[in-house]
C-alpha cells in the first residue's frame, strides 16, 4: 500500500499544531505561570521553546520523514541491526501511556460542554454559596470520583477516536484539523477580546507579561523546560509519526518553527485570557492547581459574566477541540505502528487492536479517581502513575535518546539532506540544529531529568 501523505501544507500544519495544542497549553501552561510568579517563567518559557523545543521538533520531522515509517521502523530503518528502536518502543509507550489518562480528561471537558449546555454545571449544590469556588470545587470532586458518567464520557471520546482515525490521514486527521483548528483560533481571539475588556484587565496583563527576574530560579527554568517538551508534543512519537506523513518538499525547517510559535502563540493568548480575567473577578489568589482553573475557577468566571452559559459552552467546545486534536495525535502513533507492522497498512484491523484495551484501561484510570482510588502503585493511584511516569520518565528518556541518536549516531549528513530536502534549499537550520541537538539539548533534557528524582 502506498504511505498516505497529508493533502496539503495547510492541513499538514494544521494536523501539527491540533497534536501540540492541547490541555498543555489551556490549563498547564496558565497554571505554571501563576505557581512561577508571572513573567518571569514566561520569559524562560520562549527561550525553552526555541532552545529546546524547534530543534528536536526538527530533529522529530528529520526522523520521520527520513525514515518515512511509524516511530519504531524508522530506527530499524536508519540504524539496522542497532537497538535505536528501543527509542522508538518507549516512545510508543509514552504516547499510549498519556492517551489513557488524556482520554479520561478529555472525557471531563466533554461533560462540562453538555452540562454547561443543560444548565445543571450552574445548579446551584445544597450547602454551598451560590457560584462560589466551594460549589464548583465540590461539583469537580464529586464528578470524576463517580463510577459511570465519567467512564461513559471517556469511552465517548475512544469512539470519535475511532471515527477520526478511520478516515485514514486526508480523509480523516487533516479534514478534522481543517475543519476544527480555525474555530479554536476564532475562540480564542474572541476571549481575548473579552478579558482584555474587564476592569482589572491591566493588572493581569502586567502580572503576566512584566519579566520579574528575581524570580527566576533553577526549579522555574526546570518547570519550563518540561512544559515546553509536553506542549511541543516531544518524545511521544506523535511528531516523528506525523512527519512521515509529509510530502517530500515540505520545508522542516519551517515547519518546525510555524508549529512552535502557533503553540506558544495559544500559550500566551490563554495567559491573556486568564490572568485579566481572574483579576478582575477577584480570584487571582486562587491555587491553579491541577485541573482547578477551568473546571472550577473558570465556571466562576462565566458565573459572574452575563451569559454564563453561552461563555461557558463556547470555553469547554474550545477546550475540548484542543483535547480532541492531542488525543488523534496520541493515537496514531500506535496505529500507524500496528498498521503498518502487523496489518499490512490496513487501518481497521489496527485501530482494533489499538483502541479495545483502552475501553478497558482508560475506565480503570478513570475509577481510579474514585472507587478504586485505594488500589496504588508506587503508592499512587494509576491515573497519577500514568501521568507521572509517561510525563517524569518516559518523554525525557525518548528525548535525550533521540538527540543523541541525530546528534552523534544518525547516517552522516541525514539530518542536513531532510533539513534542505536534498540540497534543493539553503537553509542555515542543519548547522544550528546540528549544535543544539548534539550539546544543548541533551544537556537540558538530562536536567530535567535529574530534576524529577532530585
Ligand atoms: N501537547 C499536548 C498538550 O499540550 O496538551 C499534549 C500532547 C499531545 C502530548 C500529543 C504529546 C502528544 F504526542
Amino acid at each position: 500500500m502506498a504511505k498516505q501523505t497529508f493533502g496539503s501544507k495547510a492541513g499538514l500544519i494544521a494536523a501539527t499544531v491540533g497534536s501540540a495544542v492541547g490541555l498543555g497549553n489551556i490549563w498547564r501552561f496558565p497554571a505554571e505561570v501563576q505557581a512561577n510568579g508571572g513573567g518571569a517563567f514566561l520569559l524562560v518559557y520562549i527561550l525553552c521553546v526555541f532552545l529546546l523545543g524547534v530543534p528536536v521538533m526538527m530533529g522529530e520531522f528529520a526522523l520521520g520523514r527520513g525514515g518515512r515509517g511509524d516511530t519504531i521502523s524508522v530506527y530499524r530503518r536508519l540504524a539496522p541491526g542497532k537497538p535505536w528502536w528501543l527509542t522508538g518502543v518507549l516512545g510508543l509507550l509514552a504516547s499510549y501511556t498519556i492517551l489513557s489518562f488524556y482520554l479520561v480528561v478529555a472525557g471531563w471537558t466533554l461533560e462540562y460542554l453538555v452540562s454547561s449546555v443543560t444548565g445543571d454545571l450552574y445548579a446551584t449544590i445544597p450547602g454551598d454559596a451560590p457560584g462560589s469556588s466551594a460549589q464548583f470545587a465540590h461539583r469537580m470532586a464529586e464528578y470524576v470520583a463517580t463510577p459511570v458518567k465519567p467512564v461513559v464520557f471517556t469511552i465517548l471520546l475512544i469512539v470519535i477516536n475511532a471515527v477520526v482515525l478511520l478516515g485514514g490521514v486526508q480523509k480523516g486527521i487533516e479534514k478534522m484539523s481543517n475543519l476544527l483548528m480555525p474555530v479554536l483560533f476564532l475562540l480564542l481571539i474572541l476571549f481575548c477580546c473579552v478579558s482584555l475588556s474587564l476592569p482589572e484587565a491591566g493588572e493581569g496583563v502586567t502580572f503576566f507579561l512584566k519579566p520579574d527576574f528575581s524570580k527566576i530560579t533553577p526549579g522555574v527554568c526546570i518547570d519550563a523546560l518540561g512544559q515546553a517538551f509536553f506542549s511541543l508534543s516531544l518524545g511521544m512519537g506523535t511528531l516523528v509519526t506525523y512527519s512521515s506523513y509529509f510530502p517530500k518538499d515540505t520545508r522542516l525547517g519551517r515547519t518546525a518553527v510555524t508549529v512552535s510559535a502557533l503553540d506558544l502563540l495559544v500559550a500566551l493568548m490563554m495567559g491573556i485570557v486568564i490572568f485579566p480575567a481572574v483579576m478582575s473577578f477577584g480570584l487571582a489568589n486562587e491555587s491553579f492547581e491541577g485541573a482547578t482553573l477551568v473546571f472550577v475557577t473558570l465556571p466562576e468566571v462565566f458565573m459572574q459574566m452575563p451569559g454564563t452559559q453561552a461563555w461557558s459552552i463556547l470555553f469547554f467546545l474550545l477546550l475540548l477541540i484542543a483535547a480532541v486534536t492531542s488525543t488523534i495525535s496520541l493515537a496514531e502513533v500506535a496505529v500507524a505502528f500496528a498498521a503498518d507492522r502487523y496489518f499490512k497498512g490496513n487501518r481497521r484491523k489496527s485501530l482494533l487492536l489499538v483502541l479495545l484495551p483502552l475501553l478497558i484501561v482508560s475506565p480503570l484510570c478513570s475509577l481510579s479517581n474514585g472507587v478504586l482510588s485505594h488500589v496504588t502503585i508506587f503508592g499512587q493511584t494509576l491515573f497519577n502513575f500514568l501521568d507521572t511516569f509517561s510525563t517524569n520518565i518516559l518523554l525525557p528518556l525518548v528525548g535525550l535518546t533521540m538527540c543523541i541518536y541525530l546528534g552523534w549516531f544518525a547516517p552522516r549528513g541525514f539530518l542536513e539532506e531532510e533539513l534542505t530536502n536534498r540540497g534543493a534549499i539553503r537553509s542555515l537550520w542543519p548547522r544550528v540544529a546540528m549544535v543544539l541537538l548534539r550539546y544543548v539539548a541533551p544537556l537540558l533534557i538530562l536536567l530535567i531529568f535529574i530534576s524529577r528524582f532530585a
